[in-house]
């Protein structure tokens, strides 16, 4: 069945925007619903709150709020664990190691800014996409209806 996922593009790397979409695509994703925001500071304590407490905590939402972000929803099967893989590890140097097509080894500066995010789970995406696009509904092919 068709899933969705929520994929972000970070302030680091919207310059590469463009070649972030074109793998979106070759890799067999839909995108649905798309838009670039600048997150509030509430937004992004809230995006990350599973983060809360973590020493690098601050530097994120500082970093998520200093400049524009491209956000995206995905519409694939199998959509949340795909997309992870097309990201790789959060760690760019990792990710060069382990997966060295990935976004984040061909993007990502370091682990903080890494150029891409994912949800973790399939409900932490309904839950962020309601919270930025609201109550989208979607056709078996994964538009929006
Ligand atoms: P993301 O996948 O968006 O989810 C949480 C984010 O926190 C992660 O990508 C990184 O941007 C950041 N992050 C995770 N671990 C660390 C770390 N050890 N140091 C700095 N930033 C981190």
């Amino acid at each position: 069945p068709m899933e969705q996922t929520v994929a972000v593009i970070k302030p680091d790397a919207v310059g590469t925007k463009d070649e972030i979409i074109d793998r979106i695509h070759e890799s067999g994703f839909r995108i649905a619903a798309q838009k670039e925001t600048n997150l509030t500071r509430e937004l992004a304590e809230e995006f990350y709150a599973e983060h809360k407490g973590k020493e690098y905590y601050d530097d994120l939402v500082e970093h998520m709020t200093s400049g524009p972000t491209y956000i995206m929803v995905l519409s694939r099967e199998d959509a949340v664990q795909g997309w992870r893989q097309v990201i790789g590890p959060t760690d760019p140097e990792k990710a060069k190691e382990e997966n060295p097509d990935s976004l984040r080894a061909a993007y990502g500066k370091n682990i903080l800014q890494n150029a891409v995010h994912g949800s973790s789970t399939a409900e932490h995406a309904d839950v962020t996409v309601k919270k930025i696009f609201g109550d989208l509904k979607f056709a078996p092919d994964g538009t929006v209806i």
